[in-house]
């Protein structure tokens, strides 16, 4: 089935998990939504990034998605329960961070969590956390800033952000660092100079992975030889048109408003 697959984010992190996607399902069609208008959701309430997320997967669905990623930490742990409530007639597939795989990668046994302030206060996080990595020594950072200097393409910015930020893995000597926030992929160079030992681990690979165990399980692999991307956010398109062009040369950048 040849409908395209939505992606959504509060703004352009979701590029890191659609990267991901394309390379894993190179024939499938895809709709970016960002909310960049709105963007950081990961400084906000659980009830205004529900209400928020919503209108997305809403605006996804009226353009006939056949699955929804959710290509958003903070979203995810904060409201995937409610929108698979909400569209029970669709797969929604969310992102967390690999902290099984980062317990298994660690032989010093401490890890590093690096996401967002939302979701690392989450108790869906504490939960992964409880579930997977009793045993290890976990260094759970919350950024408030890193995700609006990456929509403002701040670089110089980040630097200093990065340097006070990842302090506490530095002091703490991890070795494994799981990202749980799909803006941080795309700034993984700057992360891995200020901490060159670290093995940097994200979750793309994993959500692609699952997409496309969906997609098969369903029989809604798509068959196109040439198949479309489309990008739309809500705000400033200006970092989503520049990084949007490093992973494609095709499909068209919009602005809409979401109701
Ligand atoms: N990309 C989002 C995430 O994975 C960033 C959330 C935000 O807007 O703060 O958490």
């Amino acid at each position: 089935m040849n409908s395209p697959i939505g992606i959504i984010d509060s703004g352009v992190g979701g590029l890191s998990v659609m990267s991901a996607l394309i390379k894993n399902l190179p024939n499938e069609s895809f709709i970016y939504v960002a909310d960049s208008k709105n963007c950081p959701y990961g400084n906000r309430s659980q009830q205004e990034i529900y209400e928020l997320s919503r209108k997305m997967v809403d605006y996804l669905l009226q353009s006939k998605v056949k699955l929804v990623v959710i290509g958003c930490n903070t979203i995810t742990v904060s409201s995937i329960d409610k929108l698979r409530k909400d569209f029970s007639d669709i797969p929604i597939v969310g992102i967390v961070p690999v902290i099984k795989t980062a317990v298994q990668c660690s032989k010093s046994k401490k890890i590093g969590i690096f996401s967002t302030l939302h979701t690392a206060k989450s108790s869906y996080q504490k939960d992964l956390i409880e579930k997977f990595a009793k045993d290890c020594r976990v260094i759970n950072i919350g950024s408030s800033d890193l995700v609006s200097l990456i929509e403002n393409l701040d670089f110089e910015a980040m630097d200093n952000a990065l340097i006070e930020e990842l302090q506490p893995f530095m002091a703490e000597k991890i070795d494994t660092l799981a990202l749980g926030c799909s803006h941080f992929p795309l700034i993984k160079d700057k992360i891995q100079k200020y901490l060159p030992n670290v093995l940097i681990l994200d979750s793309s690979e994993a959500v692609a992975r699952q997409v496309k165990r969906i997609l098969k399980h369903n029989n809604i692999l798509s068959n196109l030889t040439n198949p479309s991307y489309n990008f739309y956010t809500t705000g400033d398109p200006n970092a989503l048109r520049y990084l949007a062009n490093k992973l494609t040369t095709k499909g068209k950048i919009e602005r809409i408003s979401l109701q």
